[in-house]
């Protein structure tokens, strides 16, 4: 048998996330915590469609999925290294707020460790692959009458006696950071231009900012990629308060009159966030301190797509034998509308990050796919046996 924490794709890159301290005295391996070595083991691959379709050279694009974690999303990187925390400091029971794909990745981590975990989820705003991936698991699953994912984090952060494991909490970033290490090791440790991420929560770009700024403090990457990220229209808070507002991160000194307006303005006219992106259906990110500091640290851009151009290329990823789930699909619709703006350069290098499996939300491809007005519909065709023939061009 070899070491899974070798063979993990957060765990082997153990000496870049040394918060669970140098070892002396205790070996890692009773402290760290992983599926069995699973999560992480993707790696940045070039699509030609994708490629095509955004605009930019095939070998200068490549896609990293990182659907194909044992949960089927992301957010297994750092649910491994937010339980190691947890159990570090003796919890026996995780709680989070979830757009689904949180809860499927925690309620799995937490049963393997012999820890209970609970999962606050909106009222009818989970995809039902991950649904039931949080109750197969055995998690104690609370879906939270009239509540969306904005008001579930509110809820979830009051609640006493339990282990936060939304990505509110550091050491779920310190795992997170490895997607961009591996993105770097796929390519050979060049940097690339960009690095492209859809923003929910803003978690994971975070994460991403801060693995780049250490990387480059420890002289490790010599230039520094320019992190994107991406809204869905739907859900746009980063985009309106960068881009509209003028917000940055500003040293430090964020300009909390600028979001404190905004959010009395969702308020005062009752908007909450509406997309087909289950997964990033959030108004109220909790990390955008986090993020802001991100973008400024790697002369970031953001910018959102509409749910439509979301779904659009997220069937172009399709077609390239590969799919995501539609939130992951904002990263190449944000690509090709920036390289279209001239924002992102056409000879440039860049790196999109799909954030989960297409068969989370196997309801939003059909859709998608059933209706012939959408471009690029693969709408099935209703056909007897005996037409057959005729229905093929036989
Ligand atoms: N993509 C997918 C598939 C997600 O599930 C999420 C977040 C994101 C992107 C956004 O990442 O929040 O770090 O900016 N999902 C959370 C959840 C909110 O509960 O599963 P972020």
């Amino acid at each position: 048998m070899g070491n899974i924490f070798d063979e993990s794709g957060v765990w082997r890159f153990r000496e870049l996330l040394p918060f669970f301290g140098d070892g002396s005295g205790t070996d890692y391996r009773d402290i760290l915590v992983s599926l069995d070595g699973a999560e992480g083991k993707t790696k940045p691959v070039h699509m030609r469609f994708v490629a095509e379709y955004v605009g930019l050279e095939p070998d200068k694009l490549s896609i990293q999925s990182e659907g194909a974690n044992p949960t089927n999303s992301f957010k297994d990187n750092g649910v491994a290294s937010g339980t190691t925390h947890a159990k570090m400091v003796g919890t026996n029971i995780v709680v989070c707020a979830s757009t689904g794909n949180t809860s499927s990745s925690v309620a799995a981590y937490a049963a393997n460790e012999g820890i209970r975990a609970v999962v606050l989820i909106g009222d009818g705003k989970i995809a039902a692959g991950k649904l039931a991936q949080t109750i197969e698991y055995g998690a104690k699953v609370i879906q939270l009458q009239g509540c969306d994912f904005d008001d579930a984090m509110k809820a979830v952060v009051k609640l006493p006696g339990m282990y936060l494991l939304n990505s509110l909490n550091p050491f779920r970033l310190e795992g997170q950071k490895t997607i961009v290490y591996r993105a770097l090791e796929g390519l050979d440790w060049q940097p690339p231009d960009f690095i492209v991420y859809p923003g929910g929560n803003l978690g994971n770009c975070s994460a991403a900012g801060k693995a780049l700024v250490e990387l480059h403090e420890l002289g490790l990457i010599k230039k520094m990629p320019r992190l994107v990220v991406v809204n869905a229209a739907g859900a746009n808070t980063l985009d309106v308060l960068v881009n509209e507002k003028g917000l940055s991160w500003n040293g430090g000194n964020v300009d909390r009159a600028t979001i404190q307006n905004h959010y009395e303005y969702l308020e005062r006219e009752g908007i909450k966030a509406k997309t087909k992106a289950s997964a990033i259906e959030i108004l109220r990110p909790v990390n955008l301190d986090k993020a802001l500091r991100a973008l400024e640290a790697t002369d970031g851009i953001v910018t959102s797509v509409t749910d439509q151009e979301m779904m659009d290329a997220k069937a172009i990823i399709g077609r390239n034998g590969f799919g995501c789930e539609p939130a992951s699909a904002a990263t190449v619709a944000g690509i090709k509308k920036l390289v279209a703006k001239g924002s992102i350069d056409r000879e440039a290098t860049v790196v999109g990050i799909l954030t989960g499996h297409q068969l989370k939300d196997p309801d939003a491809t059909v859709a998608y796919h059933r209706d012939p007005r959408n471009q690029f519909a693969n709408t099935p065709i209703l056909s007897t046996v005996d037409n057959l023939a005729d229905v093929l061009r036989l």
